[in-house]
């Protein structure tokens, strides 16, 4: 494992932030690794661009200007579910944290953290020590992120992790410095849930079944079903910035793997799929052409698709059933007066 302080948060500061603050990143630090990665990244492009319905992963959204876009996205008027979810954190943080009592805070996909700070204020408010641990791909969101926290919270402890869900789940060991906060809580806000594939989701709470002790917790953000307009809607920002966002995906890959999409040749197309209670999210091709990849040319129809992301819309019953089938039991569900998202907190059973 890798630690490295950022040179800025080396200088001796006034609020002791070296004191409070540790940065580990968990990646495949050796170069054999690094090529087998990024062979199996290739893998599953080639993949995707040669089912009958063409997919490109959703993970390739989020380089910088994606993660830009992502953030204009919750800004915008027809995307709710960001407001929504700040909204029941702010209105029922102060339960959720008289639920668990004092305990460790860990985020997979942390962000801004902008969300989080109102579960950090509660557990501020009802004193013990504050620690968060703040797991995110990108170390320059986590270091600015972590940095504001550290300010505006005076007692604030953060282990920050730069790292994918997967191998921060399954190498986050507990916290050695936290002999004092027996409890964990993962946080999994956002609904990014809905963009795992069902079968992705099985594996996710294995995974988070077992990286949690018999009495930890876990909150989860997840977006509900609801009627088509209003999820249409949220897909298909009057702005276009969903459209940018979405074609962004192929700047993203023409640089990453020197692909040659032109992003003209496509067009942004989001829907909700009522029998799978999934958005789906695709580019859809305007003329006939072909698109190379080392030396693999894949040729496009006009009117064909490729589809980039899924964002699966929940049903509250069955995803608590589901959870409970992975040692996660519901304890409590919030939501919010319109009942467009739910914040559901389980606890992890003994085996
Ligand atoms: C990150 N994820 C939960 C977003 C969603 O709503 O599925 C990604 C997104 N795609 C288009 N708009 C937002």
């Amino acid at each position: 494992m890798a630690t490295f302080r950022t040179p800025e948060l080396d200088r001796p500061d006034p609020q002791d932030f070296d004191l409070r603050l540790r940065i580990d990143t968990l990646n495949d630090s050796d170069r054999a690794d690094h090529l087998a990665a990024q062979a199996a990244d290739r893998n599953e492009i080639l993949h995707g661009l040669t089912q009958p319905q063409k997919t490109l992963p959703s993970k390739y959204f989020y380089d910088q200007r994606g993660s830009e876009l992502f953030e204009e996205i919750c800004d915008q008027p027809e995307y709710y579910p960001t407001r929504t979810e700040a909204w029941i954190l702010d209105h029922y943080a102060g339960e959720m944290a008289d639920v668990t009592g004092p305990c460790e805070l860990v985020e997979l996909g942390s962000g801004s953290s902008t969300k989080t700070r109102a579960l950090l204020d509660a557990y501020r408010d009802r004193g013990g020590p504050l620690r968060y641990v703040p797991i995110d791909v990108s170390r320059t969101i986590l270091i600015e992120s972590a940095r504001q926290l550290l300010r505006d919270y005076p007692t604030l402890q953060v282990r920050g992790t730069i790292a994918t869900y997967e191998r921060a789940l399954l190498q986050l060991g507990v916290n050695p410095t936290a002999t004092d906060l027996s409890a964990r809580m993962l946080i999994f806000l956002g609904s990014t849930l809905g963009n795992f594939t069902p079968e992705e989701s099985d594996r996710f709470f294995m995974q988070v079944r077992d990286f949690l002790n018999a009495g930890d917790y876990f909150l989860l953000g997840v977006d509900l079903h609801k009627n088509t307009a209003q999820l249409e809607a949220a897909y298909n920002d009057a702005q276009g910035i969903t459209a940018h966002f979405n074609l962004n995906i192929l700047d993203h890959l023409n640089h990453r793997f020197a692909t040659n999409f032109k992003r003209d040749n496509f067009e942004h197309w989001a829907f909700y799929n009522e029998h799978d209670r999934q958005i789906e999210m695709h580019l859809r091709c305007l003329i006939d052409h072909e698109v190379q990849l080392g030396d693999h040319r894949f040729s496009f129809t006009q009117g064909e698709t490729i589809r980039t992301e899924i964002s699966r819309k929940f049903d509250l019953e069955s995803l608590q059933t589901q959870l409970n089938q992975y040692d996660l039991e519901p304890i409590q569900v919030w939501q919010d007066p319109q009942g467009w998202f739910a914040s559901i907190l389980t606890r992890r059973r003994s085996d």
